[in-house]
């Protein structure tokens, strides 16, 4: 159900030829512009924009930080052949790329001091990053529609969506607005929903909601953490509308969750599916049936678990952080 014919096989990518990137020459600048997404992550976005779009729908980046996502979008946007011939007869009459940012990133709750480093930037948590933001999209004024403040508070118009690229859904509020919101936009066998936290050990909310929506997308593979997807079928209003995460029962939300991409996966993903499993359980059930989930995840994946041999340290800190996480009762 999740597998690609002739996948494109590249280190943390697994991809269907249609959306290929391999051979895409991306400009220098998209991977100077501050921000977390990935090298591949980049690449995927400017080439959709650059090659895939077709001038259906509008582009969104929910969650743009210090730029990097839109960027990447926009510039391939740009060098959209396409786009740049026919830029007056299309169907788009507003700037054709909406970003949505909050502008900060909160202070930890005990009131230190944290910062974020890229090169020669060093962002100050707590501090607003907009200046950096507005810096960074200064050269696409003419595309971008910035918008500024809590995502919960905004609508999505009327309008088709093509590309939806999703790095918001940090709460389960913002994983139900986006799911209302945009998945109703998306085009039959158009569109591209990309959602970048989902291979990720963490936000179970996300594999929930992406389970519940299988028969209406076509998987198109993984990125990174991103996985990507194309609409196979219009998303009625009100199954967009339903939340799977809050309304239904651990049981149908362990299913839904369970029923994500794994074929291809490599065991250090494979952990942080089951890691996130674990969250689901603590929100939606009992911490200590987590902590016994926990406990066999820990043995199935001993061999990742030394953190001397391990090939990524990162996978026993993740373990450990979801071990005291669940036990503390304090997720975020
Ligand atoms: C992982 S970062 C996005 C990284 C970005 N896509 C890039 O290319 O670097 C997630 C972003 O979501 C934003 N965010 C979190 N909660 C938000 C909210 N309620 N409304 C709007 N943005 C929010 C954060 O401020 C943060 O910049």
């Amino acid at each position: 159900m999740y597998e690609i014919d002739d996948a494109e096989i590249a280190r943390g990518c697994y991809i269907h030829p249609e959306i290929s990137f391999s051979k895409t020459e991306v400009p220098q600048s998209v991977f100077e512009t501050p921000g977390m997404v990935s090298i591949a992550e980049r690449k995927l976005l400017y080439s959709l924009a650059s090659k895939n779009f077709q001038q259906k729908g509008y582009i969104v980046d929910a969650g743009s930080f210090m730029g990097a996502s839109v960027v990447s979008l926009a510039h391939g946007l740009m060098s959209n052949s396409d786009f740049s011939n026919n830029r007056n007869s299309n169907i788009l009459d507003s700037k054709p790329i909406s970003s949505y940012e909050l502008g900060f990133l909160p202070k930890p709750v005990n009131g230190s001091d944290r910062v974020w480093e890229c090169d020669s930037l060093t962002y100050k948590f707590g501090e607003s990053f907009v200046p950096i933001l507005e810096n960074s999209i200064s050269p696409f004024e003419s595309l971008i529609e910035l918008n500024i403040g809590d995502f919960n508070e905004f609508s999505w118009p009327d309008n088709p969506i093509e590309i939806c690229f999703i790095d918001v859904c940090k709460t389960q509020n913002l994983n139900k607005h986006v799911s209302a919101e945009f998945m109703p936009k998306l085009i039959e066998r158009e569109s591209f929903f990309i959602n970048q936290d989902f291979f990720f050990d963490r936000l179970p909310w996300i594999k929930v909601t992406m389970g519940y929506l299988e028969d209406y997308f076509d998987w198109y593979g993984q990125v990174f953490s991103s996985s990507i997807y194309k609409c196979k079928k219009p998303i009625p209003k009100e199954v967009a509308e339903y939340d799977p995460f809050t309304e239904a029962s651990l049981e149908e939300c362990l299913k839904l969750h369970d029923n994500h991409p794994k074929e291809h996966l490599t065991d250090a993903h494979k952990l942080r599916m089951c890691l996130s499993r674990s969250y689901l359980i603590a929100m939606k059930g009992d911490k200590d049936e987590a902590l016994d989930y926990l406990k066999v995840v820990e043995s199935d994946y001993e061999h990742m678990m030394d953190e001397n041999t391990s090939i990524d340290r990162n996978d026993r800190f993740r373990f450990n952080r979801a071990v005291r996480q669940i036990k503390s009762g304090i997720f975020s």
